[in-house]
């Protein structure tokens, strides 16, 4: 049975899985001297078609938290969107690992911070007893499934940069936004201002880890060291980088993101034909959440799905992956049908 409660129930995809058992050929130099975390390397500045920095952590929670702190300093703040994963799910860890950044949450529909939400967090304060804001943060998909496009990132990015804070760009879900968009990744990232991204790969269906990409290569200085120290630097790098391998041949990242998000749009428009269920975000990307009545909740628990409740904005979350099957999605909605029947 397939479930629908996040894209990281998945397991690798094939493509990962090979590259991952094809680097697994005699010995290596470790910590990232290997030849395969180099060809990722190549082939991620190759994607964005820029000379960017590029290292690897294990997880999201990491890899948002270390490049978080690399662009503030510890008195300084960062301004993310309300339901941000930076500040609902990562326990902190962008504060401790600056060593105290306090974030700053900002507004705006549909999970999207707007210009003149970010704004509003900068001219809040300017005394000496406020934390001075230095980032914005954006989340590319969002975390209930919306996509920025690319003249809203920059409007965003051009609102920061006027005011001297940086942008960083959390991109767990990176790859639903460029399949849902159609865009260049560099289009949305440093053509439209964003000087950090965290490259999702764990949801993309790499086993394990994420990328973290500097395209102001500026702000990079010492990153190595902070991923050590925070215990991120892996020793066998090359299990970590080689996947990347995979799924950037062929598209294949894509390819499977474009499937993700095929079946949530399948899922809400299933949905849309069920009483007493309500869409609460336009669904863009691989998540729909949905108003569901308790009842309804409670049956589908008892048939065995797994679904979040607790995620984003409240209501029910499904979550669809890089393999999620049109049947999984038909079987799913035949339970809702039912429930909403009885
Ligand atoms: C928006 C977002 N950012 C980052 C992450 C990465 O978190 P993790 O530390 O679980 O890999 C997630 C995971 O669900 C996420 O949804």
């Amino acid at each position: 049975m397939q479930h629908f409660a996040s894209d990281n129930y998945a397991g690798i995809c094939p493509e990962a899985l090979q590259a991952l058992i094809e680097a697994n050929v005699g010995h290596a130099p470790a910590y990232g001297d290997d030849e395969w975390t180099s060809r990722v390397s190549d082939r991620l500045r190759e994607l964005f078609a820029t000379d960017c920095d590029v290292y690897f952590a294990f997880n999201g929670t990491a890899a948002n938290s270390l490049a978080l702190a690399a662009l503030c300093q510890s008195y300084h703040s960062v301004i993310c969107h309300e339901v941000a994963h930076v500040e609902t799910d990562e326990c902190g860890g962008p504060e401790f690992f600056s060593n105290g950044s306090k974030l700053l949450t900002a507004g705006g529909d549909n999970g999207k911070l707007t210009p003149e939400s970010v704004l509003e967090v900068i001219e809040r304060r300017n005394d000496i007893h406020y934390p001075k804001p230095k980032v914005v943060t954006l989340t590319q998909s969002t975390e209930v499934g919306t996509v920025y496009r690319p003249d809203e990132v920059a409007a965003i990015a051009d609102m920061a940069h006027r005011h001297g804070l940086n942008v960083h760009m959390d991109g767990a879900r990176f790859s639903n936004a460029v399949a849902s968009l159609g865009v260049a990744p560099a289009d949305i990232t440093w053509r439209a201002g964003v000087q950090v991204l965290c490259f999702g790969g764990t949801k993309m269906g790499l086993p394990v880890g994420e990328a973290i990409v500097f395209f102001d290569r500026d702000l990079s200085e010492d990153f190595a060291r902070r991923c050590k120290q925070a215990g991120q630097l892996a020793s066998k790098m090359r299990f970590l980088s080689a996947p990347w391998l995979g799924i950037l041949d062929n598209d294949t990242w894509v390819r499977h993101a474009r499937n993700a998000n095929a079946m949530a749009r399948r899922l809400a428009d299933g949905l849309a034909k069920i009483p007493g269920t309500a869409l609460m975000f336009p669904v863009e990307s691989n998540s729909v959440f949905v108003n569901l009545t308790p009842a309804m909740i409670e049956g589908l628990r008892q048939r065995g799905w797994r679904f979040y409740t607790f995620i984003g904005a409240g209501g029910a979350r499904f979550m669809c992956a890089w393999d999620t099957t049109e049947e999984s999605v038909d079987a799913l909605l035949a339970d809702l049908r039912a429930l909403a029947s009885s």
